[in-house]
């Protein structure tokens, strides 16, 4: 999708995704490391809300996608270096350290009912998910839909 269309072209583009970056700014001023909080954007896509974050003063930002297009046009923005970037299906993926905030616009509610729209993967039903690696004390998942 993103490699046919770009990141601008695609239905859920965000010019300013200032929902997102308010709801992650909220969790974060609840938890202990605040804005050094590890926040993963699951499913980010091409999302400006890790660079939005950033520039906000997150330090420990992390974006997941399947789409190998997505990530590398979010890696050639300016600051881009202060993110770390995933490339791994959700559906399998382990994570190797906890995440205090998780976020996702968009991409959870797409994988609860079969087909997937996005995704490639090789089979459906997935595993039963395991348990969120979130630390003790952290936030529930902040989710939004474009709209
Ligand atoms: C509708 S887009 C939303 C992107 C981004 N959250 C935003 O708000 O712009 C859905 C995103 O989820 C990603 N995605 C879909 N299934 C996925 C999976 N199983 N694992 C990781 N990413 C996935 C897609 O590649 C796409 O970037």
């Amino acid at each position: 999708m993103y490699a046919s269309r770009g990141q601008r072209q695609v239905s859920w583009y965000q010019p300013d995704p200032r929902l997102s970056a308010a709801l992650v700014m909220d969790a974060a001023a609840s938890l202990p490391a605040g804005r050094d909080s590890a926040v993963i954007d699951a499913g980010g896509g091409a999302s400006l809300l890790a660079q939005r974050l950033t520039i906000a003063g997150f330090t420990d930002m992390t974006v997941l996608d399947v789409s190998a297009a997505a990530l590398a046009a979010g890696r050639a923005r300016p600051g881009s270096g202060r993110i770390r970037w995933i490339n791994a299906d959700l559906l399998g993926w382990k994570p190797a350290r906890a995440y205090q905030i998780w976020h996702d616009r968009a991409v959870f509610h797409f994988l609860v009912t079969p087909p997937c729209p996005t995704a490639a993967r090789s089979s459906w039903p997935p595993s039963p998910p395991t348990a969120p690696s979130t630390a003790p004390g952290s936030q529930s998942p902040a989710t939004t839909r474009p709209g």
